[in-house]
Formats: C-alpha cells, structure tokens, sequence
C-alpha cells in the first residue's frame, strides 16, 4: 500500500533540506527505539528540517507519493509513538528547537516543537516564569512530543497538564498545507477547538512546527515531605484524605519501596535516606505557594492526618539539594525500570479515591498471572504506572501473560472509572486495548476525524487504533 522510498525521492529530500539534512543508511537504526519496552522499527530515512516551509514540503511530498511519515523528536516516549512501524521516513524535529518569542506583557511564549522542555523551564526561571509540564524526561524530551501525548508530570495535580497551557498551535497538515489551529487569546469560543483536538493526537493529524504557549509566575516557596508507609493501601487511601481535609499540595507521588530499591541498585542516583524494613511505599509531597507560613500550616495539618496511619519517619526536605535529590530519585525510576529488565508498561488513572482499589487489583492480577510488578506515579491525579516485570518468564508465556493480564488491568481501570492511559498516550503499544474505553462507535467517530485530516493515512499510520 505505501511506496518504498527510492533514489529519485532521494534525490528530493536532500534537494528540499541538504545533504547534513538527510540520513540513511545504517545511522537510521538510531531512530528505531524510542523509551518503550524494547521494540525497534528503523525508518527507511530520516529528514531534519529547520522550517515550517521545509516541512510543509516533505510532507506534501510524502502525501503525493505515499510515504508513510512518522514524527519524532526527543524519542522518549513511552508508548512507541515515534516508531515508524510502517518504514517511510522519520521526520525529526530535532532542529527546530528555538524559543521565538517570549511575551512578558502577555505572559506567553511562542516555541519550536523540538525545543526541550528543560531548556524552555530555565529560560522562563530566569524571569521568575514558569511552565508547569514537568514529565520525568524533562531534561531531553520537547514540548512537540508534549503537545502530541499531552503530557503531564508530577506539577500537572495542581497546575494541569500540557493541554492546559496551549494556545495556539502552527500546523502542517498531512497534505502540506501550513494552519493555526486557533487564536492566542486566552479564551477563545470561535468554532472547533482544533487546537486541543492536537494536543494529545500523537502525530496523527499533522506536524506541528510552533506553538503559542502561556507561563505563569513561579511560586516563590516550597516543602518537600518524603512519607514512609508500612502498608500500601494506606499510602493510596491518604491521597484523596489530603485533599478532603482542604490540603492542596503542587505534588504528590507514589512510589513502591521495590522501585527505589532498583534506583538505588541500578546505580541511577543517590538515595537520600535510608530504606528502612516495614516501609513498603512512599509518599512524595511538594507543597508550593508565596506565602510560607500557610505552606508550614498545611504541613502542620498534614502531620495531623498523619497521626492516624502507620508510617515511618517523615523527611522534611531541608535544602534545594535534598530537593533535588529526591526528584532526582523519583525522576529515575522509569530508567532503572528499563536497564533491569524488559517490562510492559501501563499508564493506567483512575480517579483518586479509587487508587486504593486500583493498586489492589493489579497486584491481585500479578498474583494470578505471576509476574512481579514495580507501581509508581502521580498519585494526586490517581495516573498510576504500572510496569510489569518479565524477569525470568519464557517469550511464549511473557507474550501470552501480558495480553491477558493487560487487558485485566485495563478493564479494572474503566471498572473503578478510570481509562488507560493518563499522559503516555496510546501509540502502538496499547492500540490493541482501545475497544476496552470506547464501543465501536465511539471509535468510529474518532477514526473518521483522522481520515478528515489524513484521508491517505500517510501521518504516523497504524497509532492509537487497532488494526
Ligand atoms: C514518570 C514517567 C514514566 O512519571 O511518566 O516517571
Ligand atoms: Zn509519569
């Protein structure tokens, strides 16, 4: 169905970018793998433009010829929507990586989507501005693979996720025309809202070549607390609790004491307390504000709920380095995950209250299926990551095992009303399970949106909807 790519498609690519702009050969198995599981697709070529007219080109291009087109940039995701499992080119938006503006007076930037998220946080910091998304591979990944997972992070309980701070988006579309999406207003009721309809599409719909996004000013105090528990369930059961009682933290993470142990010997960072015996999970709580006093109140309050549950020694972090020491080590876990064993990962959410049940019924299923599963996340938003550990099951059973057992966990997460993926979006690997959240006919609509945009599926086939 697709066309091979050949010489004289060669020929135009480098005319279209330049030779440096153009890679083949043995070098494309460097974008085979992007962070998930172990899977690897190398493309047949992949092309680095520098401008929205040079994509608008290549893509044109590819529709015409049909040649399957992936997306891709930092290649961190994690749910292998960077692959290009249909061969074809890989466009990587490595190159267009530049802040292009920053508006102070309207307290919004106007970006490149191969610009890394870290790099955007420390230019806004230096203005006392902050952009919220945070996902742990902050450092490499960009906000274009943002935008298409509309991704999350630890600060997205109390300042929302990607979706949240985009406004307005450039967009090649699969036929190579150049849109805006919408309006850089800060609201907007002007017909669809194709911008959100982007954010969180995977590359599906286009290529996004700029982005309008807004910041906020940065909150000038924070605590970090480390909570040790003996008991699992109640770590989970805490979280709606904290929140109930009228404590809004900026973050609270969840973490099983199995996933720090792997930090901690995989030699991915330091660990800045000791694991003690009866601590089966963890609790990292940020509470973050201007005004000092209230966030020592609502530590105070905290502690109070505390004197209820049956946890051990609580580690108020005292300096930036602590801090970020303890991010540090949570930041880690999804790599020292990966470098210990092939594992299958779910970005399962449910709502908060429901966390408890959640954790309970995955370990129940790890139980019957006998696999062994490290669980960590963002437990104020209830997005629970559940990596299941192959170890030392065979391939027939690891293959047979993980289909069942997945398809058990997602139904339990619709079951306690949740879905199955929070912030890592669906790609190739959960494409299979898309009939557990939505009937037949709510796929139907979502699969004619695509063929609106893409109608020769051209723009990163065969993601998001089962074959
Ligand atoms: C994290 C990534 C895996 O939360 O989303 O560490
Ligand atoms: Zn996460």
């Amino acid at each position: 169905m697709y066309t091979k790519i050949n010489t004289t498609h060669l020929d135009f690519f480098i005319k279209t970018l330049g030779k440096e702009n153009v890679l083949t050969g043995l070098s494309v198995i460097n974008y085979s793998r992007d962070h998930t599981e172990n899977l690897s697709y190398p493309p047949e070529v992949v092309l680095f433009p520098r401008s929205t007219e040079m994509v608008s080109q290549i893509v044109s291009f590819c529709n015409i010829n049909l040649i399957p087109i992936t997306p891709s940039a930092a290649l961190t995701g994690l749910s292998g929507g960077a692959l290009p499992i249909c061969k074809g080119v890989s466009i990587s938006m490595k190159k267009m990586n530049k802040i292009l503006k920053i508006d102070q007076s309207n307290f919004q930037a106007v970006i490149q989507p191969g610009l890394v998220n870290e790099d955007f946080q420390n230019e806004l910091e230096k203005i006392n501005m902050f952009y919220p998304p945070d996902p742990a591979s902050k450092g490499s990944c960009t906000l274009g693979g943002n935008i298409a997972l509309n991704a999350g992070g630890p600060k997205a309980l109390k300042y929302g996720v990607t979706s949240n701070y985009v406004l307005n988006l450039e967009l090649v579309l699969p036929n190579g025309k150049i849109i805006w999406t919408g309006s850089n207003t800060l609201k907007n009721s002007t017909g669809y809202n194709l911008t959100q309809l982007l954010v969180g599409s995977e590359g599906t719909l286009g290529i996004i070549t700029k982005a309008v996004v807004k910041f906020i000013p940065k909150p000038k105090n924070n605590l970090l607390l480390l909570i040790p528990f003996h008991n699992i369930a109640q770590s989970c059961e805490l979280v709606s609790r904290i929140f109930v009682n009228g404590i809004s933290p900026s973050c609270i993470e969840f973490m099983e004491r199995s996933a720090i142990e792997l930090v901690r010997d995989m030699s991915f960072s330091n660990i800045p307390f000791s694991i003690m015996e009866n601590d089966q999970a963890y609790l990292l709580i940020e509470l973050d504000g201007n005004n000092k006093d209230y966030l020592f109140e609502s530590a105070e309050k905290l502690y109070s709920i505390l004197d209820n549950y049956n946890c051990g020694e609580i580690l108020l972090a005292e300096t930036s380095a602590q801090k970020e020491s303890l991010w540090k080590m949570r930041r880690n876990i999804g790599l020292a995950v990966k470098s210990y064993s092939v594992y299958k990962e779910e970005d399962t959410v449910v709502p908060r209250n429901n966390l408890p049940d959640l954790i309970e019924g995955v370990k129940l299923i790890g139980n019957k299926y006998k696999f062994k599963s490290i669980c960590y996340g963002h437990a104020g938003d209830g997005n629970l990551h559940i990596n299941i550990l192959r170890e030392n099951i065979s391939d027939l059973e690891w293959d047979l095992i993980t289909k069942k057992a997945i398809r058990e966990i997602f139904t339990l997460c619709i079951n306690l009303g949740g879905t199955i993926s929070g912030e890592h979006g669906i790609g190739f690997g959960q494409k299979d399970y898309m009939d557990i959240p939505f009937s037949n006919e709510e796929l139907k609509i979502q699969k004619r949106i695509k063929s609106v945009f893409d109608p020769n599926n051209i723009m990163n086939p065969g993601k998001i909807f089962p074959d």
